[in-house]
């Protein structure tokens, strides 16, 4: 599973760079491991800043994302029995997130791909980038018992954490930087009404939990779990029950359970490769970074990587100017690192961890009365969760 989600994200950010690059007359041609179908299969993350969003339009895939999607100006955090609301608007000047699946951004990109004529050349095996660092790089990749190479004049490695472009480059040029957590997030998808319109991050002593939604008739919950348990472990009832007891009353109360239409866990990590160029390689989304969940930032950061990229390629293709190719490592990474440093502060704000003191606990609930007392620590909470701009 941990793979194949990883694959999922590395999708859906190289989508939206080709859409983008497509979309301004840049030619430019797909390698994707999977079949389509296997890739459209997959439930991924659901909140996109509003930056995203506005990128998604750039590139004239968002129609669909503005008709179905649902825009929020706040969300929940529970604790201590109550819920406490963060005003995403009324603490950034009117920002919000879009709520809209990664998976139906993917086959919005798609579609967008087939109206536009471009290649996605799909079940590539042994896909090898090469020749980097000088000025014609290639790729060579086997479908079947054929071989194929392309050559080019750049190669974007969005090809996830586990893909080959990073470690396609040399280890005295990369560097490494990584915090693992001990936890898990162990997710349900169901064909439920969202017990919330907004959702709900809820700190427990037994244990964090989120109830978030893809849209009105569908729900998506999470609770952490020790990283030792595993799927066949959690019947769909345990789930429920867990969930229940891990939200104030009222909300669990009025939770409607159902069947589970996908149940998986995710490991917590925090990672980030750098630089991400090497030579006429640039490396985007999960081939670089990779972030614990809590607050959603792992699909916008491979976005933020792709507004910087599209806006360096559109300039060198259509001025020559190539500052934004030259600058674009340092300037992803100033922004990637900001998405490191939030979703390490949530996810420590948030979680109940097998080492925690009690003078850790202590802090963790003054940290969230400081948040909910303070109109400086809301409103620092609130620029980080809509996307810090570009
Ligand atoms: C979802 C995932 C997150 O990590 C988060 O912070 C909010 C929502 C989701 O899958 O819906």
């Amino acid at each position: 599973y941990e793979n194949q989600g990883r694959d999922h994200r590395r999708r859906a950010v190289g989508a939206a760079l080709v859409a983008a690059v497509a979309s301004a007359g840049i030619e430019n041609v797909v390698l994707e491991k999977h079949s389509r179908e296997h890739v459209l299969g997959r439930i991924r993350a659901g909140v996109l800043e509003h930056g995203f969003a506005e990128l998604m339009r750039e590139a004239q895939c968002g129609d669909r994302m503005d008709r179905e999607g649902e825009i929020h100006e706040g969300f929940f955090i529970a604790y201590n029995g109550e819920m406490h609301r963060v005003d995403l608007a009324g603490h950034t000047g009117g920002n919000s997130v879009m709520i809209y699946g990664q998976t139906e951004l993917t086959r919005d990109l798609y579609e967008a791909r087939d109206r536009m004529g471009g290649t996605v050349i799909h079940e590539a095996a042994d896909v090898q980038p090469h020749a980097m660092d000088a000025d014609a790089p290639y790729l060579t990749w086997r479908q079947g018992d054929e071989r194929h190479r392309l050559d080019c004049d750049f190669i974007i490695g969005a090809d996830g954490f586990h893909g080959v472009s990073r470690r396609s480059i040399p280890s005295n040029v990369l560097r490494e930087y990584e915090k693992t957590y001990p936890i898990g997030w162990l997710g349900v998808l169901s064909r439920t009404k969202p017990v919330s319109p907004e959702l709900i991050y809820a700190r427990h002593e037994r244990e964090f939990a989120l109830c978030s939604l893809r849209s009105q008739v569908l729900s998506r919950h999470y609770i952490q779990v020790p990283l030792s348990d595993r799927v066949e472990d959690w019947s769909d009832e345990a789930f429920w029950e867990e969930l229940k007891l891990r939200l104030p009353e009222d909300v669990a109360g009025s939770l409607i359970a159902g069947p589970s239409i996908e149940k998986s866990i995710a490991p917590l990590r925090s990672y980030v490769a750098e630089p991400m160029r090497y030579g006429r390689m640039f490396l985007a989304g999960d081939a670089a970074h990779i972030v614990p969940p809590t607050g959603a930032r792992g699909l916008n950061s491979a976005a933020s990587d792709i507004y910087y990229l599209y806006h360096a390629m559109v300039d060198h293709y259509e001025t020559g100017d190539d500052a934004g190719l030259e600058s674009y490592s340092d300037r992803a990474l100033a922004r990637i690192w900001k998405a490191q440093r939030f979703s390490w502060w949530m996810t420590m704000l948030l979680h109940r961890f097998p080492d925690h003191t009690e003078y850790d606990r202590h802090l963790q609930e003054t940290e969230l009365d400081y948040l909910f007392s303070s109109h400086a620590a809301t409103t620092s909470l609130a620029e980080n969760y809509v996307g810090l701009p570009f």
